[in-house]
């Protein structure tokens, strides 16, 4: 991609800089400014002059510290899992890639937030709040997800085998209820170790900040987003749910279920 073409993606526009907003890339044709930060800078002054009030700047980025960096999951892309395409990891890491960036950017605009008129229909801190949950969840729940990913699939063993089995009678009838699980929900599966029961669970989520649950470990993490799958399957999930399967990375989900072990039993963090 050159540095002047740029892809839509989601609700993003990716250059070679980087995401930005289709605002920001407006105002990039009428600023002889080459960065991003340049760009910003300008949105806020313009805001300001045009409107004569300083919280006007308000909805420009903020420079700040990025406390949010992605991860690198390039290794998926390579290594030629079954069911699962290159071209599909590839538009799916693009996504992935978009929710940190705007992590970021929600991070740093909430140092400025507009207090002057909070307002729970709308106000710019409600909107801020808001996709602010709905960006670090997607990052985070992207990050569980694909690092599942890669693995050769087949059966758990050890502690994560008995954890399932004393949870849900065997490996395949988790994996029966892992599947109708994917197909019911629109946005997640989240199994996990619950720390108040200190058991495993599994949970559903429409949206990355629609039904997350507390006191949960996350230990396998399933999108099951259109966007996971759709170049692969169409709109087929039942294909995208068993291939899925066949590159789960039984050795991360034992990982996680491992440190689970470090927590106190029992452990409200409602305290
Ligand atoms: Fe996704």
């Amino acid at each position: 991609m050159s540095s002047n073409e740029k892809e839509l993606v989601g609700n993003f526009e990716l250059t070679k800089q980087g995401v930005v907003t289709r605002r920001e890339v407006l105002m990039m044709g009428a600023v002889a400014a080459t960065s991003i930060a340049s760009v910003n800078a300008a949105v806020a002054a313009t805001n300001a002059a045009a409107t004569g009030s300083a919280s006007a700047a308000a909805g420009a980025t903020v420079a700040g510290k990025d406390p949010y960096s992605a991860k690198d999951f390039s290794a998926l892309v390579t290594k030629n899992m079954e069911g699962l395409s290159a071209s599909q990891i590839e538009q799916h890491l693009k996504l992935y890639k978009g929710y940190v960036t705007k992590s970021n950017e929600i991070y740093n605009q909430l140092k400025t937030a507009d207090l002057t008129n909070p307002n729970a229909t709308y106000s710019p801190l409600r909107e801020l709040l808001l996709e602010q949950s709905f960006a670090v969840n997607g990052m985070v729940y992207h990050e569980f997800y694909f690092g599942n990913l890669g693995g050769s699939g087949g059966d758990p063993t050890g502690d994560v085998k008995a954890a399932l089995d004393e949870r849900y009678g065997s490996t395949g009838k988790f994996m029966d209820f892992l599947k109708a699980s994917g197909k019911c929900m629109r946005g997640w599966v989240v199994v996990g170790y619950n720390t108040r029961g200190n058991h495993i669970d599994t949970f559903g989520l429409d949206m990355h900040n629609m039904w997350s649950p507390q006191n949960v470990v996350p230990l396998l993490v399933l999108d099951v987003y259109e966007h996971a799958y759709m170049i692969d399957y169409g709109i087929d999930r039942a294909k995208y749910l068993d291939a899925f399967a066949k590159n789960l990375d039984w050795q991360v989900v034992a990982k996680r279920l491992a440190a689970t072990k470090k927590l106190v039993n029992g452990a409200d963090s409602t305290v």
